[in-house]
């Protein structure tokens, strides 16, 4: 989708659909003015009427007012002025972006970003549309393509807005492409996407960017390290393990790297302790924190940002087989320590365990793992917010900030010493489960002692990473948050 800028009086832009938005019981303003304006008071007669609905949210098409230029205008209700906040903005940019969509509405001029909102300045408006517009408007169509009679996608559209939002506009098209490579990953089937296909995606985005480089270990190089942690959970699959490391030099050679590290399960089974039939399916999502990783170092690299960034993958196929491993198993990690198996189900933080330490050897100055953990997490937070775990406060609410920028929202967890003991047993350094008790800190417990050398933080996108149903697939969070994060830091 391609996104433009155009200054130009709204009643008087050409254009197949302007979309603007109104306050409930609030006198009209900016594009909606204009528009009711040119049109003598089309609008707020039907306001009036009942026939628009302001109500955060609603959506009503008109067509062909007099006096305005554009064939259509879509009225986007944005509710209560008082209560209007940047989650109602970005749910009206979304709720706006889905009517298009289903409405094979290929071209449309956005003045939603008009609408001011807490302490926001246009820039933020208008990147935050432009992304919540693309967003709004992908559908999946790798293994099931569009038929004819199905809606067409918004190829184009402009904002409202003069040249100097360029910026913005241009920030808005980076992030909003690391959400599409995000989510176009997580919903490939895992017959297609499995740890060879995560390598040859990084491959190629290392391809295209020259100051990317790229390294892909296979089974020979993570056991030389010492990797059998990643090793075990890969070794039932015949679609064998990868460890994926992408570097970005954007701020020279002398600069420590921020990190991202991602759980990259492309099919989780449980393994030996085989998860039961229904909704397994959904485990071909299990890689999502792989996906988000990648399309927040995509969305780094087309920012151009001024930071050097690592980005690793933990891939691997979980399954059950005559060399998978099995419950009383006990691994010797990369980094000496010994884990005992109860469940080959707990899979995640046996691959991200290795990665971490691996990831020591880059000084990172901030390491931030990504993953669809636990079930517990979703249990604890439900599908709004990612579970966030990390022993150093400002690092965590560097992140909960960057969150609640993006509108891609991160809530904390304590990670306290207190719940280690849960991971005790007599036969090894620790077992890789914490019983029913809080299992997603213990999690994210089990990490840290992986990551203590690390200023690290984890995320738990179990609950957000993707939405049940037919239609939604993969959210491509925390992919907003990420680059949030990236981007504050440079
Ligand atoms: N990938 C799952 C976590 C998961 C489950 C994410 C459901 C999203 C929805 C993870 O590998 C897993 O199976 N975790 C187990 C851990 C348990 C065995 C300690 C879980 O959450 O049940
Ligand atoms: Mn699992
Ligand atoms: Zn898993």
């Amino acid at each position: 989708m391609k996104l433009t800028l155009n200054n130009k009086t709204p009643h008087a832009v050409e254009s197949a659909c302007i979309v603007v938005g109104v306050f409930e019981d609030e006198p009209l303003t900016g594009a909606a003015a204009d528009l009711d304006k040119a049109s003598s008071g089309a609008i707020s007669a039907m306001i009036e009427s009942g026939d628009i609905d302001a109500f955060r949210g609603r959506t009503t098409l008109l067509h062909g007012l007099p006096g305005v230029k554009a064939d259509r205008i879509l009225v986007t209700g944005l509710g209560e002025a008082d209560r209007f906040d940047r989650v109602r903005f970005d749910m009206a940019c979304m709720s706006a972006g889905a009517f298009l969509r289903e409405h094979s509405v290929t071209e449309a001029h956005i003045c939603l970003h008009e609408a001011e909102c807490e302490d926001l300045d246009l820039a933020w408006r208008l990147r935050h549309a432009g992304i919540a517009f693309d967003r709004a408007n992908y559908v999946y169509t790798t293994t099931k393509p569009r038929k004819d009679d199905s809606p067409h996608p918004l190829k184009s559209v402009s904002f409202q807005g003069d040249a100097d939002l360029e910026d913005a506009i241009r920030q808005a098209e980076a992030i909003a492409a690391g959400y599409r490579r995000a989510r176009e990953l997580g919903n490939l089937p895992p017959n297609i996407c499995n740890p060879a296909y995560l390598a040859q995606q990084a491959k190629s985005i290392a391809e295209a960017h020259e100051r990317v480089d790229v390294d892909i270990l296979k089974k020979k190089d993570m056991a030389a390290l010492g990797m059998d942690a990643l090793l075990a959970v890969g070794q039932g699959s015949e679609n064998g393990p990868r460890l994926i490391v992408l570097k970005y030099n954007g701020a020279g050679d002398e600069e420590q790297p921020v990190a991202l590290v991602g759980k990259g399960i492309t099919f989780d089974s449980g393994g030996i302790s085989l998860k039961p039939g229904a909704n397994m399916d959904q485990m071909k999502f299990d890689m999502c924190g792989a996906a988000t990783v990648l399309g927040a170092f995509e969305a780094c690299v087309l920012l151009n940002l001024p930071i050097n960034l690592i980005t690793i993958v933990a891939a691997a196929e979980n399954m059950p087989d005559g060399r998978a491993y099995r419950p009383g198993d006990v691994l010797t990690s990369m980094s000496g320590k010994t884990i005992e198996i109860l469940n080959t189900d707990a899979e995640g933080r046996l691959v991200l365990c290795d990665a971490l330490t691996y990831c020591e050897r880059f000084n990172p100055r901030a390491t931030i793992d990504v993953a669809t953990l636990t079930g517990a997490c979703v249990v604890a937070l439900g599908h709004h917010a990612s579970g966030l775990m990390s022993p150093h406060d400002d690092l965590a609410e560097e992140l909960i900030g960057a969150g609640r920028v993006s509108v891609d929202r991160a809530w904390r967890l304590p990670v306290w010493e207190d719940y280690q003991q849960q991971l005790k047993t007599p036969f090894a350094d620790m077992k890789n489960v914490g019983g029913m008790p809080a299992g997603a800190i213990t999690a994210g417990c089990f990490l840290s002692r992986f990551a203590k050398k690390q200023r690290w933080a984890h995320i738990d996108i179990a609950g957000s990473a993707w939405k049940w149903g037919e239609a939604e697939g993969a959210t491509g969070r925390p992919v907003g948050l990420l680059t949030q994060y990236l981007i504050n830091q440079s």
